[in-house]
């Protein structure tokens, strides 16, 4: 199935577009609303973005310039990691929808667990909170489907119990070489659809030697071919790119890797030890 056009069903009854475009260093303005409007136009129909960001304005006023009905295109938002209680949720919701100034958002998210500077702490209580404030926004129709984002199996546990609406969606980093296997099957236990962020390492893949020649036997490009790993996976991808031909080759995937080949990636590991460095070894 295409990429561009297929969809996963969410457990909320909603679908989500498989192949999604990332918004994140898009800087708020002419760069981030030139790369959204581009992405529109080559048929990307998911667009994801986070309070976070500072760029919900540029990604509103872009799909609403874009002339394509509201309902054909999935926009996610996030609350930021750092609001974890219910007003705070409240109050930065609230931001976002004037910012973004669109009737609703298709998916909501906790951006994290803690927040960012002080990753790892435990919020358990104050995520119960935040997720009772995202119910309420699901009630009253601001947002059709809620979900979390860098949540590992600990997390997603301690928060269902609390859930009358279990999370649609866990937004994790995930690459070609990035264990997540563990978080991936929490999820599929729980029915929740896995996004995957970062899906080139932030862009140390593009160049991987392993990687891009697998993807020459395909006549794909590393980015391409680490696209299609994570579409093969059952994943949404979350690519971002500025440069109009990465927008227009990033939705070129709709090719085959053999079982074979999905397992030597699958078989690949990220030993980075200090930014800049990537290294992969066959295991
Ligand atoms: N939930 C979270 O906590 C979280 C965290 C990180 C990211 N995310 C989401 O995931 C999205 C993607 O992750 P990311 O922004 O970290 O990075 P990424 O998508 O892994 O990599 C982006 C980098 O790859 C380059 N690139 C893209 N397509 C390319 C191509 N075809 N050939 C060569 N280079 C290419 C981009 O260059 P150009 O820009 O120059 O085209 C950019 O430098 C974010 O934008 C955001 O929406 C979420």
């Amino acid at each position: 199935m295409n990429a561009l056009t297929g969809t996963y069903q969410l457990n909320g009854g909603t679908t989500i577009p498989k192949l999604g475009f990332g918004t994140w260093l898009l800087k708020e303005g002419d760069e981030c609303y030139d790369a959204v409007a581009a992405a529109l136009e080559a048929g990307y129909r998911h667009i994801d973005t986070a309070r976070a960001y500072h760029n919900e304005a540029s990604v509103g006023r872009a799909v609403r310039d874009s002339g394509i009905p509201r309902e054909e295109i999935f926009i996610t938002s996030k609350v930021p990691a750092e609001a974890k209680s219910y007003d705070a949720a409240v109050e930065q919701f609230a931001i976002t929808m004037r910012e973004i100034g669109l009737d609703y958002l298709d998916l909501l998210l906790i951006h994290a667990p803690w927040p960012w500077d002080e990753m790892g702490k435990d919020c358990r209580a104050e995520n119960k909170e935040v997720w009772r404030a995202m119910e309420g926004f699901l009630a009253d129709g601001r947002v059709r489907a809620i979900g979390v984002s860098n949540f590992t199996r600990p997390d997603l546990e301690s928060l269902l119990p609390a859930c009358t609406t279990i999370p649609a969606v866990d937004q994790i980093q995930w690459y070609i070489g990035y264990d997540v296997a563990d978080t991936v099957a929490a999820c599929a236990e729980h029915g929740i659809v896995v996004e995957a962020y970062s899906p080139f390492a932030h862009g140390r893949i593009v160049n991987h030697p392993d990687i891009v020649d697998m993807g020459r036997r395909y006549e794909v490009s590393a980015p391409q071919l680490s696209l299609r790993y994570l579409l093969q996976k059952g994943a949404v991808p979350l690519p971002k790119a500025t440069t109009r031909d990465h927008i227009l080759t990033n939705a070129q995937v709709d090719f085959e890797i053999s079982d074979a080949d999905m397992a030597i990636l699958d078989g690949m590991h990220d030993t980075e030890t200090h930014p800049g460095a990537v290294q992969f070894r066959w295991s």
